[in-house]
Protein backbone atom coordinates (compact mmCIF):
# COMPACT_ATOMS: atom_id res chain seq x y z
CA UNK A 1 0.00 0.00 0.00
CA UNK A 2 1.26 3.76 -0.54
CA UNK A 3 2.35 5.65 1.96
CA UNK A 4 -0.21 8.56 2.99
CA UNK A 5 3.08 10.61 3.73
CA UNK A 6 6.07 11.50 1.17
CA UNK A 7 8.05 14.32 3.45
CA UNK A 8 7.79 14.02 7.18
CA UNK A 9 9.72 16.53 9.18
CA UNK A 10 10.63 15.44 13.00
CA UNK A 11 10.77 18.16 16.04
CA UNK A 12 11.35 17.87 19.79
CA UNK A 13 9.52 21.04 21.93
CA UNK A 14 9.83 22.03 25.43
CA UNK A 15 12.10 20.66 28.08
CA UNK A 16 14.51 18.21 27.01
CA UNK A 17 14.04 14.24 28.11
CA UNK A 18 16.87 11.36 28.01
CA UNK A 19 15.16 9.25 25.29
CA UNK A 20 14.02 11.94 23.21
CA UNK A 21 17.42 11.53 20.77
CA UNK A 22 16.38 7.51 20.89
CA UNK A 23 12.93 8.28 19.51
CA UNK A 24 14.44 10.83 17.02
CA UNK A 25 15.87 8.10 15.27
CA UNK A 26 13.30 5.46 15.65
CA UNK A 27 11.35 8.20 13.84
CA UNK A 28 14.14 8.93 10.94
CA UNK A 29 14.97 5.23 10.90
CA UNK A 30 11.53 4.07 10.27
CA UNK A 31 10.18 6.35 7.68
CA UNK A 32 13.50 5.88 5.90
CA UNK A 33 12.42 2.27 5.90
CA UNK A 34 9.36 2.71 4.73
CA UNK A 35 10.60 5.52 1.71
CA UNK A 36 9.52 8.29 3.45
CA UNK A 37 12.17 11.38 3.61
CA UNK A 38 13.10 12.71 6.64
CA UNK A 39 13.69 15.97 7.87
CA UNK A 40 14.70 17.38 11.43
CA UNK A 41 13.31 20.63 12.60
CA UNK A 42 15.56 22.03 15.31
CA UNK A 43 14.86 23.96 18.31
CA UNK A 44 11.24 23.16 18.09
CA UNK A 45 8.57 25.04 17.48
CA UNK A 46 10.77 28.56 16.62
CA UNK A 47 12.69 26.01 14.00
CA UNK A 48 9.89 25.19 11.98
CA UNK A 49 8.83 28.93 12.03
CA UNK A 50 12.13 29.78 10.72
CA UNK A 51 12.75 26.75 8.55
CA UNK A 52 15.49 25.86 10.55
CA UNK A 53 15.96 22.07 9.31
CA UNK A 54 18.79 19.66 8.22
CA UNK A 55 17.93 16.27 6.21
CA UNK A 56 18.20 13.57 8.38
CA UNK A 57 19.49 10.17 6.79
CA UNK A 58 20.30 6.63 8.44
CA UNK A 59 24.14 7.93 9.36
CA UNK A 60 23.13 11.15 10.66
CA UNK A 61 21.48 9.64 13.83
CA UNK A 62 24.47 6.66 14.24
CA UNK A 63 25.32 6.96 17.65
CA UNK A 64 22.67 8.99 19.63
CA UNK A 65 20.54 6.31 20.61
CA UNK A 66 22.56 6.15 23.79
CA UNK A 67 23.12 9.96 24.58
CA UNK A 68 21.07 12.47 26.75
CA UNK A 69 19.36 16.06 25.58
CA UNK A 70 17.89 16.13 21.63
CA UNK A 71 20.10 16.50 18.58
CA UNK A 72 18.00 18.59 17.65
CA UNK A 73 18.12 21.23 20.14
CA UNK A 74 14.62 22.51 22.49
CA UNK A 75 13.22 25.49 22.82
CA UNK A 76 10.00 27.01 24.51
CA UNK A 77 8.12 29.43 21.94
CA UNK A 78 6.28 31.97 22.64
CA UNK A 79 6.10 33.12 18.55
CA UNK A 80 4.32 29.66 17.88
CA UNK A 81 1.46 30.47 20.22
CA UNK A 82 0.50 33.38 17.99
CA UNK A 83 -1.83 32.68 14.75
CA UNK A 84 0.96 34.62 12.90
CA UNK A 85 3.65 32.28 14.11
CA UNK A 86 1.77 28.94 12.82
CA UNK A 87 1.55 30.58 10.11
CA UNK A 88 4.46 31.46 9.48
CA UNK A 89 5.68 27.17 10.67
CA UNK A 90 2.62 26.08 8.17
CA UNK A 91 4.55 28.51 5.02
CA UNK A 92 7.72 26.61 6.18
CA UNK A 93 5.94 22.95 5.93
CA UNK A 94 4.51 23.79 2.19
CA UNK A 95 8.18 25.27 1.32
CA UNK A 96 10.05 21.81 2.45
CA UNK A 97 7.37 19.91 1.20
CA UNK A 98 6.33 18.09 4.49
CA UNK A 99 3.09 16.26 4.68
CA UNK A 100 3.02 15.85 8.26
CA UNK A 101 5.28 16.60 11.37
CA UNK A 102 6.20 14.28 14.53
CA UNK A 103 6.54 15.88 17.46
CA UNK A 104 8.33 14.77 21.01
CA UNK A 105 7.32 16.23 23.80
CA UNK A 106 4.71 17.11 26.82
CA UNK A 107 1.57 18.96 26.54
CA UNK A 108 2.34 22.44 25.78
CA UNK A 109 4.28 20.60 22.39
CA UNK A 110 1.16 18.89 21.76
CA UNK A 111 -1.34 21.65 22.30
CA UNK A 112 1.13 23.67 19.45
CA UNK A 113 0.64 20.52 17.06
CA UNK A 114 -3.25 20.47 17.71
CA UNK A 115 -3.08 23.98 16.49
CA UNK A 116 -1.01 22.84 13.47
CA UNK A 117 -3.25 20.21 12.77
CA UNK A 118 -6.07 22.59 12.40
CA UNK A 119 -4.08 24.54 9.87
CA UNK A 120 -3.59 21.37 7.87
CA UNK A 121 -0.55 20.10 8.71
CA UNK A 122 -1.20 16.19 9.59
CA UNK A 123 0.79 15.59 12.97
CA UNK A 124 1.96 12.61 15.42
CA UNK A 125 2.33 13.07 19.46
CA UNK A 126 5.65 11.26 21.15
CA UNK A 127 5.01 12.33 24.68
CA UNK A 128 8.35 13.30 26.20
CA UNK A 129 9.10 14.75 29.61
CA UNK A 130 10.46 13.52 32.75
CA UNK A 131 7.80 15.22 34.61
CA UNK A 132 5.38 12.14 33.42
CA UNK A 133 2.67 14.49 33.42
CA UNK A 134 0.12 13.20 30.33
CA UNK A 135 -3.02 12.82 30.66
CA UNK A 136 -3.22 10.42 27.92
CA UNK A 137 -0.66 8.07 28.36
CA UNK A 138 0.96 5.91 31.33
CA UNK A 139 4.26 6.63 30.69
CA UNK A 140 6.45 9.53 29.38
CA UNK A 141 9.81 9.04 27.86
CA UNK A 142 12.62 10.37 30.32
CA UNK A 143 10.44 9.52 33.40
CA UNK A 144 12.24 6.42 34.23
CA UNK A 145 16.08 8.34 34.04
CA UNK A 146 15.14 11.05 35.67
CA UNK A 147 14.55 8.48 38.75
CA UNK A 148 16.73 6.84 38.54
CA UNK A 149 18.98 9.85 38.20
CA UNK A 150 17.56 11.29 41.31
CA UNK A 151 17.82 8.58 43.39
CA UNK A 152 21.61 7.86 42.53
CA UNK A 153 21.82 11.56 43.40
CA UNK A 154 19.93 10.86 46.45
CA UNK A 155 21.68 7.73 48.56
CA UNK A 156 24.92 10.02 47.84
CA UNK A 157 23.34 12.36 49.89
CA UNK A 158 22.06 9.48 52.49
CA UNK A 159 25.59 8.26 52.91
CA UNK A 160 26.80 11.79 54.72
CA UNK A 161 23.62 12.04 56.19
CA UNK A 162 23.71 9.72 57.98
CA UNK A 163 27.02 9.77 58.75
CA UNK A 164 27.05 13.35 60.24
CA UNK A 165 23.04 12.28 61.67
CA UNK A 166 21.35 14.60 59.84
CA UNK A 167 17.83 15.69 57.87
CA UNK A 168 18.24 16.08 54.27
CA UNK A 169 15.21 18.41 52.62
CA UNK A 170 15.92 17.07 48.76
CA UNK A 171 13.81 19.10 45.80
CA UNK A 172 12.96 17.65 42.84
CA UNK A 173 11.45 18.73 39.41
CA UNK A 174 7.98 17.38 38.57
CA UNK A 175 6.45 21.00 37.66
CA UNK A 176 2.59 20.26 39.05
CA UNK A 177 2.99 16.37 39.73
CA UNK A 178 4.21 14.76 42.00
CA UNK A 179 4.91 11.40 39.55
CA UNK A 180 8.77 11.79 40.08
CA UNK A 181 8.74 12.42 43.87
CA UNK A 182 6.80 9.98 45.02
CA UNK A 183 8.21 7.28 42.96
CA UNK A 184 11.90 8.50 44.01
CA UNK A 185 10.64 8.66 47.63
CA UNK A 186 9.27 5.11 47.58
CA UNK A 187 12.95 4.00 45.65
CA UNK A 188 14.99 5.72 48.98
CA UNK A 189 12.74 5.01 51.80
CA UNK A 190 12.63 8.64 52.04
CA UNK A 191 11.23 10.08 55.42
CA UNK A 192 8.37 12.09 54.13
CA UNK A 193 7.66 13.09 50.38
CA UNK A 194 5.73 16.05 49.66
CA UNK A 195 3.28 16.25 46.75
CA UNK A 196 1.21 18.84 45.34
CA UNK A 197 -1.51 16.11 44.75
CA UNK A 198 -1.67 16.61 48.55
CA UNK A 199 -2.55 19.29 50.77
CA UNK A 200 0.79 20.60 52.59
CA UNK A 201 0.14 19.76 56.58
CA UNK A 202 3.45 20.28 57.85
CA UNK A 203 2.67 18.91 61.58
CA UNK A 204 1.03 15.60 59.26
CA UNK A 205 3.56 15.63 56.73
CA UNK A 206 6.99 16.53 57.94
CA UNK A 207 6.37 16.54 61.50
CA UNK A 208 5.04 13.29 62.80
CA UNK A 209 6.78 11.18 60.12
CA UNK A 210 10.43 12.68 61.27
CA UNK A 211 9.12 11.54 65.09
CA UNK A 212 8.11 8.56 64.23
CA UNK A 213 11.72 7.61 62.40
CA UNK A 214 13.52 9.12 65.43
CA UNK A 215 11.11 6.79 67.68
CA UNK A 216 12.15 3.87 65.71
CA UNK A 217 15.40 4.43 65.99
CA UNK A 218 16.88 6.40 63.23
CA UNK A 219 18.84 9.37 63.69
CA UNK A 220 19.21 10.67 60.02
CA UNK A 221 16.31 12.04 58.00
CA UNK A 222 15.81 11.97 54.52
CA UNK A 223 12.63 14.49 53.13
CA UNK A 224 11.52 14.89 49.31
CA UNK A 225 9.65 17.86 48.23
CA UNK A 226 8.24 18.10 44.77
CA UNK A 227 8.67 21.45 43.48
CA UNK A 228 4.85 21.73 42.55
CA UNK A 229 4.48 21.59 46.68
CA UNK A 230 6.77 24.03 47.90
CA UNK A 231 10.10 25.44 48.18
CA UNK A 232 12.32 22.90 49.43
CA UNK A 233 14.47 25.58 51.40
CA UNK A 234 10.95 27.01 53.30
CA UNK A 235 10.71 23.41 54.47
CA UNK A 236 14.62 23.54 55.77
CA UNK A 237 13.68 27.09 57.25
CA UNK A 238 10.35 25.44 59.43
CA UNK A 239 11.91 21.79 60.18
CA UNK A 240 14.82 24.12 62.08
CA UNK A 241 11.86 26.56 63.59
CA UNK A 242 9.83 24.04 64.44
CA UNK A 243 11.72 21.04 65.43
CA UNK A 244 15.28 22.40 66.10
CA UNK A 245 17.64 20.66 63.86
CA UNK A 246 19.77 21.93 61.91
CA UNK A 247 18.95 20.36 57.69
CA UNK A 248 20.62 20.41 54.70
CA UNK A 249 18.62 21.87 51.44
CA UNK A 250 19.45 20.25 47.85
CA UNK A 251 17.82 21.37 45.23
CA UNK A 252 18.57 18.57 42.39
CA UNK A 253 17.58 20.76 39.74
CA UNK A 254 18.41 20.32 35.79
CA UNK A 255 20.88 17.59 36.62
CA UNK A 256 17.38 15.33 36.71
CA UNK A 257 16.93 16.03 32.88
CA UNK A 258 20.40 14.66 31.70
CA UNK A 259 22.38 11.79 31.08
CA UNK A 260 22.16 8.29 29.43
CA UNK A 261 18.48 6.85 28.89
CA UNK A 262 17.81 3.93 30.86
CA UNK A 263 16.96 0.43 29.00
CA UNK A 264 13.10 1.57 29.80
CA UNK A 265 13.50 4.97 27.62
CA UNK A 266 15.23 3.76 25.19
CA UNK A 267 12.95 1.04 24.18
CA UNK A 268 9.71 2.67 24.90
CA UNK A 269 11.27 5.72 22.38
CA UNK A 270 12.18 3.31 20.02
CA UNK A 271 8.92 1.92 19.66
CA UNK A 272 6.71 5.18 20.04
CA UNK A 273 9.09 6.68 17.17
CA UNK A 274 8.44 3.41 15.39
CA UNK A 275 4.63 3.64 15.77
CA UNK A 276 4.33 7.35 15.56
CA UNK A 277 5.64 7.26 11.84
CA UNK A 278 3.51 3.85 11.07
CA UNK A 279 0.66 6.17 11.84
CA UNK A 280 1.27 8.65 9.58
CA UNK A 281 2.49 6.50 6.81
CA UNK A 282 -1.23 4.50 7.27
CA UNK A 283 -3.07 7.60 7.19
CA UNK A 284 -3.82 7.79 10.89
CA UNK A 285 -3.10 11.67 11.26
CA UNK A 286 -3.50 13.56 14.37
CA UNK A 287 -3.12 10.88 16.97
CA UNK A 288 -0.76 11.04 19.97
CA UNK A 289 1.50 7.60 20.64
CA UNK A 290 0.43 6.63 24.58
CA UNK A 291 1.14 3.39 26.33
CA UNK A 292 -1.96 2.13 28.41
CA UNK A 293 -0.85 -1.13 30.07
CA UNK A 294 2.50 -1.80 28.93
CA UNK A 295 1.04 -1.47 25.43
CA UNK A 296 1.37 1.62 22.90
CA UNK A 297 -2.12 2.97 21.81
CA UNK A 298 -2.93 5.54 19.28
CA UNK A 299 -4.89 8.78 20.75
CA UNK A 300 -6.52 11.14 18.86
CA UNK A 301 -4.51 14.20 19.67
CA UNK A 302 -7.82 16.34 20.38
CA UNK A 303 -9.01 13.81 23.24
CA UNK A 304 -5.67 13.37 24.64
CA UNK A 305 -5.08 17.14 25.39
CA UNK A 306 -8.53 16.76 27.41
CA UNK A 307 -7.54 14.00 29.46
CA UNK A 308 -6.20 14.03 32.98
CA UNK A 309 -4.18 11.31 34.87
CA UNK A 310 -4.05 11.18 38.59
CA UNK A 311 -1.35 9.92 41.07
CA UNK A 312 -1.93 6.55 41.86
CA UNK A 313 -2.04 7.46 46.03
CA UNK A 314 -1.58 3.60 47.02
CA UNK A 315 1.67 4.71 46.31
CA UNK A 316 1.58 6.89 48.83
CA UNK A 317 0.23 4.34 51.03
CA UNK A 318 3.28 2.33 50.17
CA UNK A 319 5.32 5.00 51.35
CA UNK A 320 3.52 5.59 54.73
CA UNK A 321 3.45 2.02 55.42
CA UNK A 322 7.48 1.18 55.05
CA UNK A 323 8.50 4.49 56.99
CA UNK A 324 7.67 2.41 60.36
CA UNK A 325 10.27 0.02 61.17
CA UNK A 326 8.48 -0.55 64.38
CA UNK A 327 5.12 0.10 66.39
CA UNK A 328 4.71 3.45 67.42
O1 LIG B 1 8.91 19.79 32.27
C1 LIG B 1 10.19 19.40 32.60
C2 LIG B 1 10.78 20.33 33.62
O2 LIG B 1 12.09 19.90 33.88
C3 LIG B 1 9.98 20.48 34.91
O3 LIG B 1 10.19 19.39 35.78
C4 LIG B 1 10.49 21.80 35.42
O4 LIG B 1 9.53 22.43 36.21
C5 LIG B 1 10.73 22.57 34.16
O5 LIG B 1 10.85 21.65 33.11
C6 LIG B 1 11.97 23.44 34.19
O6 LIG B 1 12.02 24.16 33.01
P1 LIG B 1 13.24 25.03 32.47
O7 LIG B 1 14.01 24.16 31.52
O8 LIG B 1 12.59 26.15 31.76
O9 LIG B 1 14.06 25.43 33.65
Amino acid sequence: MANAVNRIGVLTSGGDAPGMNAAVRAVTRTALGRGIECVGIRRGWNGLIGSDFIMLDGASVSHILSKGGTMLYTARSDEFLSEAGRKKAVATCRLLGLDAIVAIGGDGTFRGALELSRLGVPVAGIPATIDNDIGCTNYTIGFDTACNTAIECIDKLRDTMQSHERCSVVEVMGRHAGFLALYVGIAVGATAVLIPEVDLDFQRDVVAPIQRARLSGSTHFMIVVAEGSGKATDIGRQIRDELGIDPRVTILGHIQRGGAPTARDRETASRMGYAAVNALAEGRFNQIIGTRDGRLKEIPIEEALEMTKHLQMDRYEVLEALQNRVRV
